[in-house]
């Protein structure tokens, strides 16, 4: 018999400015797990954001932004479940309860926490503390069994698998343990600026990280100035992290792998393999722009489309409070 279709649930950061390695390695794979998925499921974490300080208009504009960038490439909410975290109040709920199987050890471990708090730790909110609590009930109130998520994420999962494995000992088996599913290889884009560190909004250089939202223009001028080396030859290599990036990343846009790009640069210069990069990230990108300036724009209706979400996630979630609240002697 073949094997049941998997529960897939992710979880997105409400940021508008999502960049070329949010695309590939995590938006593309939500976009095609819609299918394998039964039911596929990604939300966007509003309540995880007021674990930092943040502006209450901004994070609904925010959230507004993640939601049409998500739908431009390609989230159908038709064939998926696509919300919005605080529109499901069991989430909330399903924190508190499964605190009473994670021990303020666990969490003092979470080295994402130590790394963000660094030496302010007296003055870290409560909820960044408590952030892992809430991405486990995430997932576990859906009984998800795949999570596909960054490999800065992989301690995360498994406090939460620990977490459903504790409470199915606890109180009874309930929980599903969910696995992590790591994004296929090539998927790490570096920063065209400094290649030896990871595409990112927060810690990159604004040279070297293309926003999906990026025009052309500023597509052209990114990859255009984007580090190499002194070399000429374009082939992936350990000692030539810039090309390497630049190989993936037009391998990816083109939906071939190294082998092929290497092939078709062969003897080329960099300028012209420069080129190629840059129109293979504007035919990837400029279709998903489009699309969000259609989107963005119409507010009432990405409510809609959450607010339909929403319901249909609700629905899985209220099913599990109804077995954990049973599980856990609650009336
Ligand atoms: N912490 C995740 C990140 O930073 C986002 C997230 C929240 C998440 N809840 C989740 C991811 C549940 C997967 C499953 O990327």
């Amino acid at each position: 018999m073949a094997d049941p279709k998997p529960i897939i649930f992710s979880g997105i950061q409400p940021t508008g400015s999502k960049h070329l390695g949010n695309f590939i390695g995590a938006i593309r794979q939500y976009v095609e797990g819609q299918d394998r998925g039964e039911p596929a499921i990604f939300c966007v974490v509003d309540l995880h954001s007021i674990s930092v300080p943040y502006d209450p208009g901004d994070l609904r504009e925010r959230v507004l932004d993640t939601a049409a960038i998500l739908l431009a490439a390609g989230l159908d909410p038709e064939r998926c479940i696509f919300f919005r975290q605080s529109d499901v109040r069991e989430h909330t709920e399903m924190t508190w309860l499964l605190s009473a199987v994670t021990s303020h050890g666990d969490l003092d471990r979470m080295t994402q926490f130590k790394e963000k708090v660094g030496k302010a730790r007296e003055l870290a909110s409560a909820a960044l503390f408590y952030y892992p609590v809430l991405m486990a009930s995430d997932v576990l109130v859906y009984r998800a069994t795949e999570v596909p998520v960054g490999e800065d994420q992989r301690q995360h999962v498994e406090l939460m698998r620990e977490i459903a494995r504790r409470f199915n000992a606890r109180f009874g088996d309930t929980l599903v343990v969910p696995e992590l599913v790591l994004p296929e290889v090539g998927a790490r884009i570096m920063d065209l600026q400094e290649p030896e560190r990871k595409m990112s909004t927060t810690g990159g250089t604004e040279q070297g990280t293309v926003l999906v939202l990026d025009d052309e223009k500023t597509i052209r001028k990114k990859v255009g100035s984007a580090v190499t080396d002194s070399g000429r030859e374009v082939r992936a290599a350990p000692d030539k992290p810039g090309v390497t990036n630049l190989i993936d990343i037009l391998a990816v846009a083109r939906g071939t792998g190294r082998a092929e790009i290497e092939r078709e640069f062969d003897g080329a210069g960099y300028g012209d393999f420069k080129k190629a990069v840059a129109d293979g990230v504007v035919d990837l990108l400029g279709p998903v722009r489009e699309r969000y300036e259609e989107l963005r724009p119409d507010e009432a209706a990405l409510e809609a489309t959450l607010a339909a979400g929403a319901e249909k996630a609700r629905e899985i979630a209220a099913a599990t409070m109804v077995d954990v609240r049973a599980r856990m002697g609650f009336g």
